[in-house]
Formats: C-alpha cells, sequence, structure tokens
C-alpha cells in the first residue's frame, strides 16, 4: 500500500514538474515507463471493485455439508474462477496407492500376525470436499467403505477395533489366493481445540493415544495430507517401521520416502499455483482465458491436457493428480520448482504490473505453507504481479477478511477461505 502512494505521489510529482517546465521540458523526456505505468494506475481507480478479476483457489465455494457448488461465489463477476485439482482422480490415486503397497509387501505388513490389516486415517476437515473425497477414496479401494444415499460414508469413526463401527466395514483383499480382512482402526478429524483442521499437531497426539492401546495391530498410516501424516510419522511410525501415506508430495514428505514414508499424492501445485495467479494476469490484460494455458502466449507459456483440465459449468480450472513413491520420488524432492512449459518471463511492457490481494487461510497450513506460497512467490515475478500475501488463523473469516480493508488498492484478489461456505464475507466485501 505504501509502495502504491509512493508511486502514486511520484506520479503527481512528475505531471506537475512536467505541467510547470512545459516550454524547457521536451515531451520526449517522459520516460516511457511512465506512460506504460499510468493506464494501470488508472485502471486500479477507474474499475469498480465488484468488477475486478477474483480467484477462489484450494478450497473450492462450496456447502460444506453437501458439497454443493456455491455458483453465486463462483460466478461473482466475468472474471471469476475456482483453481484447485480433481479431488476424486487424486482420492482414487491415493486409495490404489495404498492397496498396491499392501499387495506388494503382504508377506511383512500384518506385524501381529493376527490376519487383519488395520490401518488409521487422519481427517483433514470434515467439510471440505479434497479431504472428504480423500477418506472415500482410501475406504473405497481398501473395501472398507459404505455407502449411504449413493455415496460413500466419509464420517469418523473414533475408534473401531473391535470392527462394529457402522461409518465402515471391514474389508477383504484377495491376494496371492488368500483372503485378507482390512479394518479402520480408527480415524479423527485432526481439528485442534481453537478450531483449525488439517492440524498436524492433532494428528501427531491422536496417533501417540491409539499406539498406546492397540499399536501392534496397526499395520498402515493413511492421511488426508502430508502435514498431518509426517507429523505421524515422526512420532511413531517411522521407528516402528509402519508404512505411512499422505498427500501434497510436499518436500520434506517426499524426502522422507527414503526413510520408509509410503507415498503420496502430488496434487500438481506447480500447475495450480501457476493458474490462480494466470487467469488474473489474462483478465487484468483482458486476453482471452486460453491464453497460456492451453494456448502458448506470447513467451511460449503454455500447459498440455495432461496436466490439468477446464469445466466451464463450475468456472474451475483442476490440475491432475501424480503418485509419488519409492519408485519415483527422485522426481518430486523439490515441492517448490515451477513447472518448466509454463517458467517464462512476462515482458513487462505488453503485461505491466498490477497489484494483487492474496490470502492463505492459515498461515500454518504445511501444503499452503510450504509448497503452494513459494510457487506463488515464483510466478508472481514471472507474470509481472505485486502480490501482497496476508495469512490467516485457520479459524475465523474475520481475521482475513479485516485485512482487506480497502479493495480498491488493488487490481485483482485470490482467495483461500477458511470454510468453503464463506464466499460471500468475500464478494460482499468486493460490493461495497
Ligand atoms: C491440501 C491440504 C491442505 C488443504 C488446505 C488441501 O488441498 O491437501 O494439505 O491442508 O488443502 O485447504
Amino acid at each position: 500500500m505504501k509502495k502504491l502512494l509512493a508511486l502514486l505521489l511520484a506520479l503527481a510529482m512528475v505531471f506537475a514538474l512536467a505541467a510547470c517546465g512545459s516550454s524547457e521540458a521536451p515531451a520526449e523526456e517522459a520516460p516511457a515507463e511512465d506512460a506504460a505505468e499510468a493506464p494501470a494506475e488508472e485502471a486500479a481507480t477507474e474499475v469498480a471493485n465488484k468488477d475486478k478479476p477474483l480467484v477462489w483457489f484450494n478450497r473450492q465455494p462450496s456447502n460444506s455439508s453437501t458439497g454443493e457448488l456455491d455458483m453465486a461465489a463462483l460466478t461473482f463477476n466475468e472474471d471469476t474462477y475456482y483453481v484447485g485439482f480433481d479431488a476424486n482422480q487424486g482420492a482414487e490415486l491415493q486409495g490404489t496407492m495404498i492397496k498396491e503397497y499392501i499387495e506388494a509387501n503382504i508377506d511383512t505388513i500384518d506385524r501381529n500376525g493376527d490376519g487383519v490389516i488395520g490401518y488409521v486415517l487422519a481427517i483433514g476437515d470434515i467439510g471440505h470436499n479434497d479431504s472428504i473425497a480423500r477418506t472415500r477414496g482410501v475406504r473405497s479401494a481398501l473395501g472398507t467403505a459404505v455407502e449411504v444415499d449413493g455415496a460413500i460414508n466419509s464420517d469418523p469413526v473414533g475408534t473401531n477395533v473391535d470392527g462394529s463401527a457402522t461409518a465402515v466395514q471391514d474389508g477383504t483383499l484377495e491376494i496371492n489366493g488368500t483372503t485378507y480382512v482390512v479394518r479402520e482402526l480408527a480415524s479423527q478429524e485432526m481439528k485442534n481445540s481453537a478450531g483449525a483442521t488439517w492440524d498436524a499437531a492433532t494428528a501427531g497426539n491422536a496417533i501417540l493415544t491409539w499406539s498406546s492401546s492397540f499399536g501392534d495391530q496397526i499395520d498402515i498410516v493413511a492421511s488426508n495430507n502430508d502435514g498431518m501424516g509426517m507429523a505421524m510419522f515422526n512420532g511413531w511410525s517411522q521407528a516402528e517401521g509402519v508404512p505411512t501415506f499422505g498427500y501434497d508430495a510436499n518436500s520434506d514428505a517426499v524426502a522422507a520416502i527414503a526413510n520408509g514414508y509410503g507415498g503420496t499424492i502430488s496434487q500438481h501445485a506447480d500447475v495450480q499455483a501457476y493458474l490462480t495467479l494466470r487467469v488474473l494476469r489474462n483478465a487484468l490484460d483482458g486476453v482471452d482465458m486460453d491464453t497460456g494455458i492451453g494456448t502458448a502466449d506470447d513467451a511460449g507459456n503454455v500447459l498440455s491436457p495432461d496436466v490439468y483440465y477446464y469445466d466451464e459449468a463450475a468456472r474451475s480450472y483442476y490440475a491432475l493428480n501424480v503418485a509419488v513413491t519409492a519408485e519415483n520420488y527422485e522426481d518430486f524432492l523439490d515441492s517448490t520448482v515451477v513447472y518448466a512449459p509454463v517458467s517464462n518471463q512476462l515482458d513487462a511492457t505488453a503485461h505491466p504490473e498490477k497489484s494483487v490481494w492474496l490470502n492463505i487461510y492459515n498461515s500454518a497450513d504445511n501444503f499452503l505453507g510450504s509448497t503452494y506460497q513459494p510457487l506463488l512467490q515464483n510466478y508472481d515475478d514471472l507474470l509481472n504481479l505485486k502480490v501482497d500475501y496476508i495469512g490467516g488463523d485457520g479459524q475465523t473469516e474475520a481475521n482475513i477478511t479485516n485485512r482487506l480493508s480497502d479493495p480498491s488498492l488493488y487490481d485483482a484478489f485470490a482467495i483461500n477461505m477458511v470454510k468453503t461456505d464463506n464466499g460471500a464475507s468475500y464478494t460482499a466485501l468486493l460490493s461495497q
């Protein structure tokens, strides 16, 4: 904000000087840069906030109970989009990765030899569609899923050591002609007492509680994300040699595969972070939305259909997921590297600097903090966007919205809500 004021002052001075000294100062002395900057500054003041480009990312505006998309938020104006990843494709990959690990290691997996392959599951946020999809993906691959009204129940079971829970069932896996029982021994939403979800510390405590009462029955640890997965791995499963599976392919989790972490899923954050800022850039440039996405831009940036797709009806871009296991983890060791096909710098004359307000729902979220934000910070330079990053507390929307007191200072907005139901808290601010 200070920089913008300084710039405005500087511009005012340039004009004032030019006006006073018009007889001696030839027009060509006005630096070319100012000429290019001027329209950008005008745009920032002239465009109504409600008409500025808006991108939702990572938390798709939707009803946290039913998962139904919040189309009012998704179609707030003609330059509104969502950027995320294909939750169902990724969830299926995660479930399959765990199932294939069990099949490949069937001779050693059942640690206490009781004939039951037991797993525990860390759930991120029971009202977050990505979390729900991952719980369903694991249960469906392992045969523990129970359907309610045509959809797999994704409720946590608490503890289920005796197999009596109704939200899941005992599954069976046929491996080399033998039938094995698979049981979800325990699952819990990892929410801390202050209300923050996907909470790694809560998961670290849960595994200690679970392992102290039925540790010898736990053969697999599964988690809706790597933040929680790594807390459980570091707190218990690494020392016990129990394979632990997460999601996100954060650098620390990928490195841990060398030490027994079972695997993770890359949600192609390198593509998502690019798309998050790219849709804003395109809207600000007034060019076709496919520019630098499905169609190469003037710098040669382009994505191929094997890494993303666009769903026009939902105004949503989705990155595709890739399994990261002992086979391929060495290619994923740094989760903050930009995706090479979209790593070319835009020309600053044709794409002048614009300012963006961007928030992360929880500054302590492992994935957003250690993978997504560093990627955004790499792409903002390449796309000539000056981004103000705001980190929330993960609990209250107001903690974030209070820090968007003057939207007119920005050209565009990128929003990561605390709760997926709360799109209107932001659109109301932009409509004032
Ligand atoms: C990630 C989680 C993260 C959550 C935040 C998910 O896509 O997998 O790690 O905590 O987003 O919304």
